[in-house]
């Protein structure tokens, strides 16, 4: 299966290699087009580098928009019409970052990303926000954990979008959770009680279940 990454760097490049390590072959697309390449040679056949974000779509059954939340918009707004029936997994937290490293909220406390992404998106995107709830370390060093698996997190209002982050969390070497539905997102995100957790698939159920 083919999925597109757009954005590839500390998070998208990890969420990258996870997947082609898992069999998925990837079309990979970032502002910065030396950095797609750097990564796409590192990964070899399994990934290719498109021409642009537009293009990194051909031929992919969902996109994984690895961007700044203050990007993200302006990307979805260049990609939106081939977004249409597409599964688009969303791991950017609402967060900006001055030159000094601190980092700050861009929404409202309270109010949900997944539902602002989701207001971005067209019609008939199929939307789910994951990849997202653990630090690019963390992910690199969870995946492929045995003897249990350690999970990861999403929330979808989508049927077909679970079906695919699922898998594509299994791919990546992790087992899926789903949190609830996209007005669940804040749980996921910085600040939230389910993010940079890393647990098996028993404790995730049970503290989904506490909430
Ligand atoms: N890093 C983590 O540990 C982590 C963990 C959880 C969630 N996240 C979330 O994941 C998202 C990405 O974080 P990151 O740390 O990977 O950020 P990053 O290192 O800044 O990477 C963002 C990537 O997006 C590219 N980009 C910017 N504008 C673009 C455009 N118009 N079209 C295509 N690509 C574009 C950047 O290219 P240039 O470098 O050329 O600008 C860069 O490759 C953020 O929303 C963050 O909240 C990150």
């Amino acid at each position: 299966m083919t999925t597109a990454i757009i954005g590839t760097g500390g998070l998208g490049s990890v969420i990258a290699r996870r997947l082609a390590s898992g069999g998925e072959t990837l079309r990979l697309s970032s502002a910065d087009h030396e950095s797609a390449r750097t990564l796409a040679a590192g990964i070899g056949r399994g990934a290719v580098v498109a021409a642009g974000n537009r293009d990194a779509l051909q031929g992919a059954g969902a996109v994984v928009l690895a961007l700044r939340f203050t990007v993200l918009k302006g990307v979805i707004d260049e990609i939106a019409g081939p977004l249409t029936g597409r599964v688009v997994v969303v791991p950017s937290n609402p967060v900006s970052a001055d030159a000094q490293g601190n980092v700050s909220r861009v929404l409202p406390e309270g109010q949900s990303s997944g539902k602002v992404v989701a207001g971005w998106l067209p019609a008939g995107a199929r939307l789910a926000m994951a990849f997202g709830s653990l630090s690019a370390d963390l992910f690199e060093s969870a995946s492929n954990r045995s003897p249990e698996p350690a999970v990861l997190f999403y929330v979808t209002d989508d049927d077909r979008a679970g079906e695919e982050v699922e898998r594509l969390i299994r791919t990546a070497g992790f087992e899926p959770v789903k949190a609830g539905g996209i007005e669940q997102s804040g749980r996921l995100e910085v600040g939230g009680d389910l993010h940079d957790l890393v647990v098996g698939p028993a404790e995730a159920r049970s503290l989904i279940g506490a909430a």
